[in-house]
């Protein structure tokens, strides 16, 4: 195999270069991955325009990307050869496995964790990248590289209605229709919602939501999620919007769940007399942790819809547009293919 591999590193904030570099050292408890697809993420977007997002900075060049599937090629000394073919979904995140959060299995809270594509760590759009080898699942005959990529906004999807106590006839109100908010709709229906309100400002969005689990949706400038007198059993944001945050707490019924997943409204007023009157519960999100094996039962048996979500395909050396792709409202999923 070549030491050498191609890969689209982000220089600076605002310019991407296909260079060659060393292909990844592989650990001894670590698999090598030839990549083959790679889901754009807001926030690889925004590290290309802004060149940081809160005190994570470009400082150096690095390789963006982190939802990303492949084909194992080459195995650490402590992992069995036998894996070498497997096509594996890769959970994108390395934690320390003995601080007092990854003890308790919170290891997305690791206060030492490692995640592709937020700096200094380099992420997948590359064509190969290496990780732990119980980080790398292996996916059915009958699932896509690109639904395996998914996984990872799946993952998100899943965490979020974990948090939400979604179940069997939950109402669940999610505002913002973006990829995150559609793989929320789907989780909740896949968990057995029977009520799936869906809010966004884009029609085009909202559309979206219906073809993906919504059962009723919302434009949120000629109606307000908060006065409409929803009593949902929980409330997902998903657009880290301040006013869906406002609003959405308001619809949440006596001992319902808040679980704020967008960002960007760092810091909102919050009604705090309704949630202490109601004994509202909130948290926040943080990725997910223990999520893939789920995710890819949810997506090979069919129960959640991946590859639909999939609106435009990109080579390794058009990494610019897959991410000029990703800022517009009418893409859903923008791809990188490494291997094409
Ligand atoms: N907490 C986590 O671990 C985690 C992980 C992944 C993504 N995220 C965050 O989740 C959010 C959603 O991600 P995405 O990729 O779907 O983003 P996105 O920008 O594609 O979607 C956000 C949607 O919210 C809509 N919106 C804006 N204001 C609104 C309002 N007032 N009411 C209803 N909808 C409104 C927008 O029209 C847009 O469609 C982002 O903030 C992202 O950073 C968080
Ligand atoms: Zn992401
Ligand atoms: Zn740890």
């Amino acid at each position: 195999m070549n030491d050498t591999m191609r890969a689209s590193v982000l220089i600076e904030k605002g310019r991407i270069e296909l260079e060659t570099v060393p292909v990844p050292q592989v650990d001894r408890d670590q698999v090598l991955v030839e990549i083959a697809a790679v889901g754009v993420c807001g926030s690889d977007v925004h590290y290309f325009h802004e060149g940081r997002i809160g005190d994570f900075v470009v400082t150096a060049p690095m390789i963006l990307g982190h939802e990303a599937s492949g084909t194992i090629v080459a195995v650490g000394s402590e992992v069995s050869p036998d894996r070498i073919g497997e096509r594996v979904a890769i959970e994108p995140q390395r934690a320390c496995r003995v601080c007092e959060q990854c003890k308790h299995g919170r290891y997305n809270l690791c206060p030492f964790i490692e995640f592709y594509a937020t700096p200094p760590i380099d992420g997948a759009f590359a064509q190969f990248q290496a990780i732990q080898a119980d980080y790398a699942f292996p996916i059915p005959h009958s699932m896509s590289l690109e639904a395996a990529a998914l996984c990872e906004p799946l993952s998100v999807g899943i965490w979020s209605n974990q948090k939400a106590g979604t179940g069997p006839g939950s109402r669940i109100l999610i505002t913002g229709a973006g990829p995150i908010g559609i793989v929320i709709a789907q989780v909740a229906k896949a968990f057995g919602a029977t009520e799936i309100i869906v809010s966004d400002l884009a029609a085009e969005r909202r559309a979206v939501a219906l073809r993906f689990g919504a059962t009723r949706v919302i434009d949120p400038l000629a109606e307000d999620v908060g006065t409409l007198g929803l009593e949902v059993d929980a409330f997902i944001d998903a657009s880290g919007a301040a006013p869906a945050v406002r609003s959405g707490i308001l619809a949440v019924k006596p001992a319902g769940r808040i679980v704020l997943v967008g960002m960007g409204a760092d810091d909102v007023s919050l009604p705090v007399s309704r949630i202490q009157g109601r004994e509202l519960i909130l948290t926040g999100v943080f990725r997910y942790a223990n999520t893939w094996p789920l995710a890819i039962e949810l997506a090979s048996s069919g129960r959640v819809d991946l590859d639909s979500l999939v609106t435009g395909r990109f080579g390794l050396s058009d990494v610019e547009g897959a991410l000029a792709a990703a800022g517009n409202p009418a893409t859903l999923k923008a791809i990188v293919e490494p291997g094409k």
